[in-house]
Formats: structure tokens, C-alpha cells, sequence
């Protein structure tokens, strides 16, 4: 099969065909995938609908070592490396998460290492009257940086933010009820809070990326409340701007790739809940931001 690439309009997003993960990929094949999504930070692979969770965590492989998700009861029970991201029910329980990406943000950026490329791929896809729906939106953390006043980007130089799935968990419970809210003892389980640059420096292109996530970064190191508050939500307000922005259509079988540092992503919660979104996810450990 050869190998074509299609960019997108704007500065992020790229397609790529001819590649079948189903069965190994080539070396080289594997070195053009890594360049583009270097170049694009957004990359689609079509047509993958004969992917199993086994095939996605060996070619999640070639890019670093899978991350097994905190949160446990989500995971895929043959392979704890996949996180299911899902509106729909099996055997009466919700299968994986039921809110995933309702915040502006980069993955696992909680951790001390968060996440340096995430794979999602999509087995159910929501579509009424030949629309689809649930979209995954993308901005990108460079261009946002890029954006920024001078005095602003001088402002944030050397700041360091808390990120905190805690935070998180607790917040997204009471925004959106599809997950109960945990008490001090019980969010003991989940990971501390990371401590990050607000700006970081992206380890392979070496550009300044944006690295604040609405729902995760809750309080800026060594600054007053009101400060740390009224500064992260100017910066929150900035990333989504629509000058940043990219937006996957998807379709089933489509393997998205995406790169945490140069990119923040938010899913479109935009369909009832009786049509079905299945996705299976895999994201590859990063590097200690800096
Ligand atoms: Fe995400």
C-alpha cells in the first residue's frame, strides 16, 4: 500500500492513508507517521475499522510506553493500556469514561510525566440523518503562546501552575453529575497535583507552548488567590480563541493522533445520549515538562 498525506487549511491537522494497523507497520511508514504528526501535531489515519484493542496497543508501542490509565474501572480488561471513552452501557454498567474531554486540556497533564502523543480511535460514531456528531476540537498551544503580548509572555516566564486530576474529578461531578463527588479520603487514590511550567518548551520543535488546562490547572505557585485566578482564566479564554482551532469530523474506524504538548483538545458534547460515541483510547507517557 503507498502511503499518501493530505494537510489540512490551518496550521494543525493532517490525514494520512494507505496504512492498514491491523497488521505490523514498517519501519519507515512509522518514521513518516512521527514526521508529520511533528510537522501537523493532529493526525488522522482512515479506515481503520478492523482495529482491535491488541492492534492499538502495538502500534500505541512504537511511539513510547503506554500509560495505564488512574482511572482503573475505565480501562479495557484485556488491555489495561486502553481507556475506553464512551457514552454507552454493557452489561448495565457505563463502559470507560462518560465526560472525558469536557475542559480544555492537554492529556495527564496531572502527572509528573503527562502524556506525549494520545491515540484515540473510533469504533461508534454518533450520526442522525446523515449528520455526525461529537466532534473533537483542537487548539494549538504554540499558536496561542505565539499570540500572546509580549508583557504577557515576559509576565509568565518562569511561573509554575498546580494540575490536578483531584481538582478535576470533583468539579466535573458537580458541573455535569455523570460522576459521583469523591470526599478528601476517597480522592486520596488519584494522583497528587503536578506542579508545571505555564509555559513550556516542546521537546522536539523547541517552540513555547501554552501549557495550562482549564478543569486541571487550579492555582498558580506562589501567587494570591485572586491573582492566580483572574491570570489562569485570562489564559483560559486565550487558548480557546477560534485563531487556534482545528476540529475532527469523525468517522468510524478513523486512528486520531495528537500531540499534548503542541496541541489542547475538548470533545463537542452535541448529540443525545441515545446516540452511541465508542471510542478506544491509548496514551503514550511523555517527558517532564520544562
Ligand atoms: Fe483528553
Amino acid at each position: 500500500m503507498t502511503l499518501s498525506i493530505e494537510n489540512s487549511d490551518g496550521p494543525i491537522g493532517a490525514s494520512i492513508s494507505g496504512i492498514d494497523l491491523t497488521a505490523k507497520i514498517s519501519e519507515d511508514d512509522f518514521t513518516t507517521v512521527r514526521e508529520v504528526i511533528d510537522a501537523r501535531a493532529v493526525v488522522v489515519i482512515r479506515g481503520q475499522t478492523d482495529l482491535k484493542s491488541s492492534n492499538l496497543v502495538r502500534f500505541a508501542r512504537c511511539f513510547g510506553t503506554p500509560q495505564v490509565n488512574v482511572r482503573a474501572e475505565a480501562n479495557n480488561d484485556a488491555n489495561p493500556e486502553v481507556f475506553w471513552v464512551s457514552n454507552v452501557h454493557e452489561n448495565g454498567k457505563p463502559l470507560g469514561s462518560h465526560d472525558a474531554g469536557r475542559y480544555w486540556h492537554s492529556d495527564l497533564c496531572y502527572l509528573e510525566k503527562p502524556s506525549g502523543v494520545t491515540l484515540l480511535h473510533a469504533l461508534e460514531v454518533p450520526t442522525r440523518d446523515g449528520m455526525t456528531f461529537g466532534a473533537t476540537q483542537f487548539a494549538g498551544a504554540s499558536a496561542a503562546y505565539d499570540a500572546l503580548p509580549t508583557d504577557m509572555q515576559e509576565r509568565i516566564e518562569g511561573l509554575t501552575a498546580r494540575n490536578g486530576y483531584r481538582f478535576m474529578w470533583n468539579r466535573k461531578a458537580r458541573e455535569f453529575g455523570k460522576r459521583p463527588v469523591l470526599n478528601e479520603t476517597e480522592l486520596q487514590k488519584f494522583p497528587e497535583d503536578a506542579i508545571h511550567p505555564i509555559a513550556r518548551t516542546h521537546p522536539e520543535t523547541g517552540r513555547k507552548c501554552l501549557y495550562v488546562c482549564d478543569g486541571y490547572t487550579h492555582a498558580i505557585e506562589g501567587m494570591e488567590k485572586d491573582e492566580s485566578d483572574s491570570l489562569l482564566a485570562f489564559l483560559f479564554d486565550h487558548i480557546a480563541k477560534p485563531d487556534f482551532r482545528y476540529s475532527h469530523e469523525w468517522q468510524v474506524g478513523d486512528l486520531l493522533i495528537w500531540d499534548n504538548c503542541a496541541v489542547q483538545h475538548k470533545a463537542r458534547f452535541d448529540y443525545p445520549p441515545e446516540l452511541r460515541r465508542r471510542m478506544q483510547r491509548c496514551t503514550i507517557e511523555g517527558t517532564v515538562p520544562y
